[in-house]
């Protein structure tokens, strides 16, 4: 049975290798810095914080570092600011390694909990759903609108069917007009399909001399 392995990334932090998908649950030059600088970082979060309500998409949650760094400049801009958290993951096991991993976010013991038997959390400034279940179709069940989404599945050579113009535009459908997608990746034929799905697209941060992420608006 494939399974997975512990890495030591570069920052410090831990993350997982898929041996079914032959690839790492986070970029190796450190899963961490990742989370803060290509995802809870590419929009004006601090901005959107400041309105008092942030809902997050995020899509293919796995260890929920993208989450909780998020939680963390959330909280940061503004301590009262209540966020809801949609998450899509399809393998329980990978929420249960959530208790082996120690990453320096604040916020990411709400995560382990939220991990937990009924995989949700609840307190008066936050509310964490994940939703067990392939993502595919779970996102066709979705309503409301997000400010943020966070793209973050196995790379579109492994798992191309995340990274369709069908799926971006499941996305785009639960984006208020002013929302953000944000992915590490920058491949032509994902921003392609961006594009097709109804977003603008623009590089997002650079971390060292690696190529740029992708941040994508709607148009
Ligand atoms: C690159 S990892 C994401 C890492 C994650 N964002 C984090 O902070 O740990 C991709 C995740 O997508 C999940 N996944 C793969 N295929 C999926 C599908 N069809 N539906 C939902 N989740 C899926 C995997 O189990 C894995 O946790």
């Amino acid at each position: 049975m494939p399974g997975v392995k512990e890495v030591l990334t570069r920052d410090g932090s831990k993350t997982f290798y898929s041996e079914e998908h032959d690839e790492t649950y986070h970029s190796v030059s450190g899963a961490v810095e990742e989370a803060f600088l290509k995802y809870a970082g590419a929009s004006d979060i601090g901005n959107i914080a400041g309105k008092g309500l942030v809902r997050i998409l995020d899509v293919c949650f796995g260890l929920g570092y993208n989450t909780a760094a998020a939680l963390d400049l959330i909280w940061a801009a503004n301590p009262e600011c209540k966020v809801e958290i949609v998450g899509l993951e399809n393998d329980p096991e990978i929420l249960a390694r959530t208790a082996e991993v120690e990453p320096a976010i604040k916020s990411y013991g709400l995560i382990r909990e939220a991990a937990k038997d009924d995989h949700a959390y609840h307190d008066a400034r936050l509310a964490i759903k994940i939703i067990i279940g392939d993502a595919h179709e779970e996102i066709k069940k979705l309503t409301g609108k997000f400010d943020l989404v966070f793209h973050d599945p196995f790379s579109p050579k492994k798992a191309p069917s995340l990274w369709t113009e069908e799926f971006f535009r499941e996305e785009r459908r639960l984006m208020s007009s002013k929302g953000v997608l944000s992915t590490y990746s920058c491949a032509r034929i994902v921003r392609e399909n961006l594009k097709k799905a109804g977003f603008s697209i623009r590089d997002g941060p650079r971390v060292g001399r690696r190529a740029p992420s992708t941040i994508a608006v709607p148009d």
